[in-house]
């Protein structure tokens, strides 16, 4: 029988009570299966840097490096806590793993399922996934400032896009429309930033010529998202740079039913690394230990986990109890009681 070493981060905020709720599915779905999840617990975020003042130290990379995959909950303190003014656990834990173990696809599905009430009177069908570069952009932190706090500040923040780091998760994306509906959205800003955006462009036309069967697409982003609220039946894979897809993933939850849904993956489609699944949503400070929180998000976030260990079974039968669990909410319910209802759907 399969063993799959997982580690787990829990985090900060509702980190730890949605990730309680996505275990609590992976055990569901894998206790009459033949494979067994090894799960270790990493205790990381702004909890931690608080008790040792460590962000993510090299032995806590190398430990988590040796496992096959990682669940994340979601990590950041409590906004404006002075503790925190020198720490940057967004930067220094999040990034650093997501840098270090190459994520180079940030992978976010958006999907509107039947019952799921978003703010749309139309919605029509929603149904695209996100291709978020996940290495790269203006969140490498090359950037710096001068004359601090003067009234002559310059602060300067550096997109860094290599051709290397584009071609990749292009050609990422467009595999994943033709198994798809065969269309490819590319989403920039070609017209303001025209060295960045003229090379996702061309490296795009270039790749489109292996895919003859994928129709491809341009969209600017501030257009990109008129048509995310307005015509999103549209979109099937889009493909973006680290900042926009941040921006239009949370855009894209709120479309679909609400940020509490929405999944993702930080993708090493190479296997080198262990690939990284979170929800997209962050540690929600404002709600965080009132047991309010959507744990739907992390929990398929497992199902994307399960799907790219090849599980598709068990992914499947995960997804399928949250479609079920999604189509008979009514009232509300706290984040265990959630948990627990797919948890009983996954088994039954
Ligand atoms: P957030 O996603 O934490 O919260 C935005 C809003 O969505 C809040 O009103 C929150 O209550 C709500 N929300 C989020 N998740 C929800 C859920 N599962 N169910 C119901 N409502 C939910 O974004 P923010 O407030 O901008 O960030 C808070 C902290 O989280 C910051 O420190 C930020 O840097 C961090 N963050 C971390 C991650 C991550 O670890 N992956 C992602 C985003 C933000
Ligand atoms: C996300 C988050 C992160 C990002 C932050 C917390 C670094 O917003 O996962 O969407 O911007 O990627
Ligand atoms: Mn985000």
């Amino acid at each position: 029988s399969r063993v799959v070493k997982l580690a787990v981060i829990p985090g900060d905020g509702i980190g730890p009570e949605v990730v309680a709720e996505a275990v609590k599915v992976l055990d569901a779905v894998t206790a009459a299966s033949d494979v067994s999840f090894e799960k270790t617990p990493f205790s990381l975020g702004a909890g931690r840097f608080l008790e040792t003042g460590d962000t993510l130290t090299d032995d806590d990379l190398a430990a988590i490096a040796a496992h096959d995959a990682i669940l994340l909950g979601a990590v950041g303190g409590v906004p404006g806590d002075p503790r925190l003014k020198d720490a940057n656990i967004e930067r220094g834990l999040l990034l650093k793993l997501r840098f270090e173990l190459d994520h180079y696809v940030n992978l976010r599905p958006s999907k509107l399922y039947p019952g799921a009430t978003g703010p749309l009177a139309e919605p029509g069908e929603i149904d695209f996934v996100v291709v978020r570069e996940g290495t790269e952009g203006p969140y490498v932190g090359n950037g710096g400032s001068i004359r601090r706090g003067t009234a002559h500040e310059v602060a300067n923040e550096t997109s860094v896009n290599t051709a290397y780091g584009v071609e990749r998760v292009v050609r990422y994306a467009f595999a994943l429309a033709e198994r798809r509906r065969q269309k490819l959205t590319l989403v920039h800003k070609t017209n303001v930033l025209v060295h960045a955006g003229g090379m996702w462009k061309r490296i795009v036309d270039a790749v489109a010529s292996e895919f003859p069967g994928v129709a491809v697409d341009y969209l600017h982003v501030d257009a990109a998202t008129i048509f995310l609220v307005t015509n999103p039946s549209r979109f099937d894979v889009i493909v973006t740079d680290n900042l926009f897809g941040d921006i239009l993933t949370d855009l894209a939850g709120a479309v679909t039913g609400g940020i509490g849904l929405a999944a993702s993956g930080n993708i090493n489609p190479d296997g080198a690394f262990p690939s990284m699944f979170e929800p997209v949503h962050g540690s929600a400070p404002d709600i965080a230990g009132s047991q309010k929180a959507d744990p739907t998000a992390a929990i398929l976030s497992v199902a994307l986990l399960l799907d790219h260990l090849g599980l598709t079974d068990e992914a499947a039968r995960v997804t399928r109890a949250v479609e079920d669990d999604i189509a008979s909410r009514d009232g509300v319910r706290t984040t265990a009681q959630i948990g627990d209802a797919i948890a009983e759907r996954v088994q039954a």
